[in-house]
């Protein structure tokens, strides 16, 4: 098939025939075409029929400085030219030694561990605090707590400490039993209750649950500030002290999935960083790339790393995968980190942000619209009278306005790439505004 003359129909026909797309249930694709992308560019990505479609959510939360961005394109085909893999085992390579210096720099941890994917990163982070408490002659600390309404991966061990139904609850045998505390999530205020009170009421929860099995318990995983996958839950960093704080009372782990909100989306290079906390272990992914390649690395400090350390094979942290630290995709992160630095991103997206807001004030005002939120580059809110199809039909009808929007239940929400310019906020804005006006009430 020649690329350049394919058209809409053709691919979407020919995809639905090979390729099983994830997180779907294809015969949903009966009457809920598959959008054929041809480029993609800045901010926007183009199917085969001169149809655009504004990135509200950055594909999946990944793409950070646009689609086709050049000054990444030009790393990797520098990259290219050089050096596209070799394994990580008994082998290194520039560009992971470089990612590994600056990614320690910026997060205070000294030592990185690469795999692929989020979950993955998340499953390392586990095993590797399982395997320090065992290195450590403390065996029976084999157990992990999570919070409510967590989101981790889809993997088995990181399914066992996500807290989504919808993803958990039909492999709920084959998972392991994880403890789950209550989430800080501000949505849980009563009156007059502030999120700072939410998030001590929720650190109780877990000092009681710590007080009780701190013996068996390995580590803490969390997602630092927002619960992405769970509705864009959205919480105070007093938690993430006191959750610090505990931990360290009770000798657990405490494992930072920035999986989402790493790489300045919450406001701050990393989300710990508005607590003035480090984690034991910090998971990064997605934006990591910058959504050039799938890569993820799982960091620690020189205590845990001392734990494998050692004569004996089998204290050594015997996990890999194949593309482990692939060379093309650590050149792209390093793109990444020097745009972070060269372009002041972080500054600019404090104003991005507040322009954002004002805008969003009409949204904010919607009579169905309930919990309008905000955290660095995302922003989200409920919508009243959604039904069970809600999803997909608000998914439809952004679609319709060129916008891509995937909300999570009756939660909407954006995750822009950091490139977004006032004009893209004003087609957002009045694009959802218009979604909301046009779909019936429940
Ligand atoms: C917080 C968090 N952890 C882990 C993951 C899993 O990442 P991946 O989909 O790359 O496996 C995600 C994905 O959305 C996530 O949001």
């Amino acid at each position: 098939m020649n690329l350049d003359t394919a058209s809409n129909q053709e691919l979407l026909a020919r995809s639905r025939g090979a390729v099983w797309h994830p997180c779907t249930q294809m015969k949903h694709h009966e009457s809920l075409p598959l959008v054929p992308i041809r480029s993609g560019d800045g901010i926007w990505l183009h199917d085969f029929d001169g149809n655009r479609y504004l990135d509200a959510i950055s594909s999946w939360w990944v793409n950070l400085f646009g689609h086709a961005n050049p000054r990444i394109n030009s790393a990797v085909v520098d990259q290219l030219g050089k050096l596209e893999h070799v394994l990580l085992a008994g082998f290194t390579h520039e560009p992971v030694v470089l990612l590994s210096e600056r990614l320690s720099a910026l997060s205070g941890l000294s030592h990185c561990f690469f795999g692929s994917d989020g979950a993955s990163a998340t499953e390392i982070a586990l095993k590797m605090s399982f395997h320090y408490w065992r290195n450590e002659s403390r065996p029976e600390k084999t157990g992990f707590v999570s919070l409510a309404n967590g989101y981790h991966g889809e993997t088995l061990g990181a399914l066992s400490v996500t807290d989504v139904p919808l993803f958990r609850d039909t492999y709920a045998p084959l998972l392991r039993h994880t403890a789950r505390v209550e989430s800080p999530d501000w949505r849980r205020a009563g009156p007059a209750e502030s999120a700072e009170a939410v998030a001590r009421r929720a650190a109780q929860s877990l000092e009681v649950h710590l007080e009780r099995h701190h013996a068996q318990t390995a580590a803490l995983i969390l997602e630092p500030l927002v619960q992405a996958a769970g509705g864009m839950a959205m919480y105070h960093p007093d938690y993430l002290q006191a959750a610090r704080t505990l931990c360290d009372r009770y000798g657990v782990h405490l494992i930072a999935d920035e999986i989402a909100v790493g790489f300045g989306r919450t406001g701050t290079f990393l989300a710990c960083e508005q607590a003035g906390i480090k984690p034991d272990f910090l998971c990064l992914s997605k934006g990591l790339s910058g959504g050039y390649l799938p890569l993820s690395v799982t960091l620690t400090t020189d205590r845990v790393y001392a734990a494998f350390y050692h004569d004996d094979t089998a204290r050594g942290f015997l996990h890999s995968h194949s593309y482990t630290g692939n060379a093309l995709a650590c050149r792209a992160a390093l793109a990444v980190l020097d745009i972070f630095e060269s372009d002041g991103v972080i500054a600019a997206n404090r104003r991005k942000a507040a322009e954002m807001n004002f805008r969003c004030r009409r949204l904010a005002a919607h009579p169905r619209v309930s919990h309008f939120r905000n955290t660095g580059m995302i922003w989200a809110f409920e919508v009243a009278g959604a039904d069970g199809d809600f999803q997909r039909r608000f998914y439809q009808a952004a679609l319709c306005r060129g916008l891509l929007l995937r909300p999570l239940g009756n939660t909407v929400y954006f995750m822009p790439p950091y490139i977004i310019e006032p004009e893209h906020m004003d087609l957002l804005v009045d694009g959802t505004l218009a979604v909301l006006d046009e779909l019936p009430l429940d």
